[in-house]
């Protein structure tokens, strides 16, 4: 290390200042093991709340990282479950599109018939006289997954009685996260798209602010200062704030008039009255957003009067299901609404800027001209990420 002070390297040497094995992107067999050891062992992002507005109300998840799908659906008695979306008959899809959400009193193999109700019981077979004494109806219900709620995010886990629960599992980082306003954000604006690269390569490059002044140069200019303030470390979860530059950034006319009629874009400038005690503790004006990331792969970003998350569901090594989505409050006017379409607009350009080094930068690894990458202090969220993994692989 040289005379240089590494702010954070000094505050969590567990971490280490290593260069980080590129094969931990581009292995398949590294894959299957973040499979096996890690993503059938923990709590997985599957959805909100208000998606599931009542009775019935169901949707559709590809998990492909579990090598299954799941239905996902609100019961009678006001629970969302889960349930494999496999007939326990022969094994067809109950649920077999093109609808991937929707409502409904009950889940109908179209195959045989089998009919299954909103709590995975099975409820009618037809010629149910003609199978045998092995068989037993309360036996064969849809098989479960364990399903969980945190403030108002919708948590799905492999094992439908897993040893760890959701709150225990987030522990630290869901109390720092946790009484933000997330349930009365209602308005949505989502962007997906499966890009061809492994998912820490697309998660990596939303866990730094080291990318802003090239990546951003276009979308936020001068806006954003490149290092990281208040980073925690919270079990293999972690959390830090994004802040503006001094000065920073510059407004448009437009951006101007956005901000005037609204707070709906990471690059206002404002009091921040609606976040929990733990963020921006020094209350820095400079501050813009907090940054966590729920470990493994879904990131909560939150400030005043907007949150926007982004999910990495693997496919395979090299393919990953991206989704990014805004959430503000229902608009009360035109004036709100014009803000709001600003925001996410900046939003989406700056996404599409991210994005786009992703499958090239796949590309360059699985080339192995590289054996390892290099991360500067301010990268301690992505280093943290690869520690996290490798802490899972070898438990
Ligand atoms: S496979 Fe579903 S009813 Fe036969
Ligand atoms: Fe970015």
């Amino acid at each position: 290390m040289n005379a240089h002070t590494h702010l954070w390297a000094e505050r969590f040497p567990e971490i280490g200042t290593d260069p980080v094995p590129v094969d931990a992107c581009i292995s398949p067999d590294y894959f299957e093991r973040e499979r096996e050891k890690l993503f059938k062992k923990v709590w997985l992002k599957v959805g909100r709340v208000e998606e599931f507005p009542q009775t019935g109300s169901w949707k559709l998840v590809d998990m492909d990282i579990w090598n299954t799908q799941i239905i996902l659906a609100r019961g009678v008695d006001g629970r969302i479950r889960g349930f494999h979306n496999t007939c326990s008959h022969r094994g067809n899809t109950v649920v077999s599109g093109p609808e991937t959400s929707g409502r409904t009193r009950h889940f109908f193999c179209n195959f045989h018939g089998w009919t299954y109700d909103l709590e995975g019981q099975l409820t009618d077979i037809p010629q149910e006289e003609e199978f045998f004494d092995s068989f037993k109806r309360c036996e064969n219900g849809l098989t479960p997954v364990g399903v969980d709620v945190w403030e108002g995010f919708v948590f799905a886990h492999l094992d439908p009685a897993p040893a760890q629960s959701l709150a225990a599992y987030l522990g630290q980082v869901g109390e720092r996260l946790a009484g933000f306003p997330y349930g009365e954000m209602t308005a949505v604006y989502a962007y997906r798209t499966i890009l061809n690269c492994n998912w820490k390569v697309a998660q990596d490059a939303f866990s730094e602010a080291y990318h802003v002044t090239t990546i951003h140069a276009g979308s936020f200019p001068d806006g954003f200062n490149a290092k990281l303030g208040d980073v925690e470390i919270l079990g293999p979860h972690r959390s830090g704030s994004v802040c503006m530059a001094d000065g920073g950034p510059k407004q448009t006319p437009v951006a101007k008039l956005a901000h005037q009629l609204g707070t709906s874009s990471i690059a206002k400038r404002g009091v921040r009255t609606e976040l929990p005690p733990l963020i921006n503790p020094r209350r820095d004006p400079n501050f813009a957003f907090e940054l966590a990331v729920l470990f493994p792969n879904f990131l909560v970003h939150i400030m005043d009067g907007l949150y926007f998350t982004h999910q990495f569901m693997p496919i395979a090594v090299d393919k990953t299901l991206w989704e990014g989505i805004q959430y503000f409050r229902p608009p009360q006017n035109a004036g709100q609404r014009f803000s709001q379409e600003h925001g996410q607009l900046l939003q989406r350009n700056a996404w599409l800027e991210d994005t786009a080094t992703m499958e090239a930068t796949h590309a360059a690894l699985a080339s192995r001209s590289k054996k390892v990458m290099h991360l500067q202090d301010h990268e301690i969220l992505i280093r943290h990420g690869y520690k996290s993994v490798e802490d899972y692989l070898n438990a």
